[in-house]
């Protein structure tokens, strides 16, 4: 084990969330999906029927939501989700509180463990000094093919057109918010993930191992 902090940015469907969880394991690092974070909060919204388009409604529920846990869960992975996660990502009070959880959380369990943690922001506000910055690229098909097939996998219904036009979308997003947006942040490694995972996680751990 190493008391290592890996950061993983990209956009959505690159493959991100498979890398953490390989090195979580390989490198017995504690893994945080921040997505998940962003989808629970979604979930709450959907399940307390908030109106998110009401700056107040939406800070009100924002300021009491207490995140319990950050497992992933299938009902964390709906389109619906997916699309309200990305739209109240955009706002301030909802990123700062995300990150002061991830904060306090890391900050508990950082002095006897590592910590690969995963996101859009993650290496370029949240931890800006961590060990290893890394950031996820793979061609927009590539992803919206790989996403498909998951969907097809997992007996969901899905159409291969409307999936590339959501990540599309979500892209957009991603990368167009004027607070944290998504890009490569400063220091990282840029990854091509285009390939064959294998490939991928060699150079992965051939870095880590360097730290
Ligand atoms: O990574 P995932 O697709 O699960 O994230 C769900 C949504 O949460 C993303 O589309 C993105 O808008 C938002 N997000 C974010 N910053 C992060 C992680 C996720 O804005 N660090």
């Amino acid at each position: 084990m190493k008391n290592i902090l890996v950061t993983i940015d990209g956009p959505a469907a690159s493959g991100k969330g498979k890398i953490a969880n390989y090195l979580s394991k390989k490198w017995k690092l504690k893994h945080l999906d921040s997505g998940v974070l962003y989808r629970k909060l979604a979930l709450g919204i959907i399940d307390e029927k908030i109106n998110f388009n009401l700056d107040k409604e939406l800070k009100i529920f924002i300021k009491n939501y207490k995140f319990n846990s950050f497992k992933s869960q299938k009902k964390l992975r709906t389109e619906k989700v997916s699309k309200i996660a990305s739209k109240i990502a955009v706002h301030k009070f909802v990123r700062n509180h995300v990150n002061l959880f991830q904060k306090n959380f890391v900050g508990r369990f950082i002095k006897n463990h590592g910590f690969v943690i995963d996101g859009r922001d993650i290496g370029s506000v949240v931890f800006k000094n961590a060990d290893l910055k890394l950031y996820i690229d793979v061609s927009l098909v590539n992803r919206a093919k790989r996403r498909y097939k998951q969907l097809i996998d997992t007996n969901e219904k899905s159409i291969y057109a409307q999936i590339l036009k959501e990540i599309k979308l979500r892209d957009k997003k991603d990368k167009s918010r004027k607070i944290s947006p998504l890009v490569v942040p400063n220091g990282a490694i840029v990854i091509d993930n285009n390939g064959k995972f294998t490939q991928t996680i060699k150079i992965i751990n051939t870095l880590i191992s360097k730290l």
